[in-house]
C-alpha cells in the first residue's frame, strides 16, 4: 500500500502563525507536526510516500522533509497544488499517477495520532475506508449518520452539519482504491459553498454505491488546525514523551 499526506492550504485559522509558514511545519511538541502523520503511515508498514504541497510557503517543506530518508522511506514524491484553497479532494486528485491503480492510506497532515492503522490496511481490498472518533465539537467536522435499519451502516457522512447527527466524527484517516479519483472529477465546488472539492462528497459516493466501510480509531486522535487544538496536541504530544522517557529510564 502506498500513502498520501495532505499538506496544502493556507491555514487561515491560524493566521498570525501560518504567515510565515505552512501550518504543517509549526512545531506540535518537539517535531514539525507533518512528521506525525508521516509516522502514522510508516508506522503502518507503508514505505512509498506522496506529501501533497501548495501555498506560498511550498518550498519549507524540502528544508524539513528533504528526501524522506529521515524516515526510512522507499520513495518519497512531493505534488504542487495550484489553487491552495482547493480542498482535500483537489489535492487528493494530484496523487492519480502515484497510486498508479493501487490503493491508497491518505491522511491530512494535521492529523495527529496514536493509533495502529496497520491492521485496517493490511485487510484492505476494495471499496473506502474511513475512521470514526468521538468529538465534543461536530459541528467542525464530517459527521457519520447511521442507517436507521441497520445502526452499523452509514447513511452519509454530513460535512459541518447544523444539527449534528451523532459525535463520530470523520477523521482526515482514509483508505481508498482507485475509484477514488473517478469520484473526485464529480465533486462539485458548491457542495457546501466553500468554494472547495469536499472528500465529504467523495465519500458520500462511495457510501451510495454501498462501498464505504468504517472503524473506531482506536487512540488519541487531534486535528491540530485550530488555536485550542494545536495547543490540545502540544501538549497531549509532551506529555506522551516525557512519560515514555520516564518509562525508559525506569526500565533502564
Ligand atoms: C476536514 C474534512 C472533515 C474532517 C476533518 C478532519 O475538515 O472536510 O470531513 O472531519 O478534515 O480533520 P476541514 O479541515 O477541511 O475543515
Amino acid at each position: 500500500m502506498k500513502g498520501v499526506i495532505l499538506a496544502g492550504g493556507l491555514g487561515t485559522r491560524l493566521y498570525p502563525l501560518t504567515y510565515a509558514t505552512n501550518k504543517h511545519l509549526l512545531p506540535v511538541y518537539n517535531k514539525p507536526m507533518v512528521y506525525y502523520p508521516i509516522q502514522t503511515l510508516v508506522n503502518a508498514g507503508i514505505t512509498e510516500i506522496l506529501v501533497v504541497v501548495s501555498g506560498p510557503h511550498s518550498g519549507h517543506f524540502i528544508n524539513v522533509l528533504k528526501n524522506g530518508q529521515d524516515f526510512g522511506l522507499k520513495h518519497f514524491e512531493y505534488a504542487y497544488q495550484e489553487k491552495a484553497n482547493g480542498g482535500i479532494a483537489d489535492a487528493l486528485a494530484l496523487a492519480e499517477d502515484f497510486a498508479d491503480r493501487e490503493p491508497i492510506t491518505v491522511i491530512l497532515g494535521d492529523n495527529t495520532t496514536d493509533a495502529d492503522i496497520g491492521p485496517a490496511v493490511r485487510k484492505f481490498k476494495s471499496g473506502a475506508m474511513v475512521f470514526l472518533k468521538e468529538v465534543k465539537d461536530p459541528k467542525r467536522f464530517g459527521i457519520a449518520e447511521f442507517d436507521l435499519q441497520d445502526q452499523s451502516k452509514i447513511s452519509r457522512i454530513i460535512e459541518k452539519p447544523k444539527q449534528p447527527p451523532s459525535n463520530l466524527a470523520v477523521t482526515g484517516l482514509y483508505i481508498y482504491d482507485n475509484q477514488v479519483f473517478e469520484f473526485i472529477k464529480q465533486c462539485d465546488p458548491d457542495y457546501i459553498g466553500r468554494g472547495e472539492l469536499e472528500i465529504t462528497q467523495v465519500n458520500n459516493f462511495y457510501v451510495e454505491k454501498g462501498r464505504l466501510s468504517w472503524a473506531k480509531l482506536e487512540g488519541h486522535w487531534l486535528d491540530a488546525g485550530t488555536f485550542d487544538t494545536l495547543l490540545a496536541a502540544n501538549l497531549y504530544w509532551a506529555k506522551k514523551n516525557r512519560s515514555e522517557l520516564t518509562e525508559d529510564k525506569e526500565s533502564a
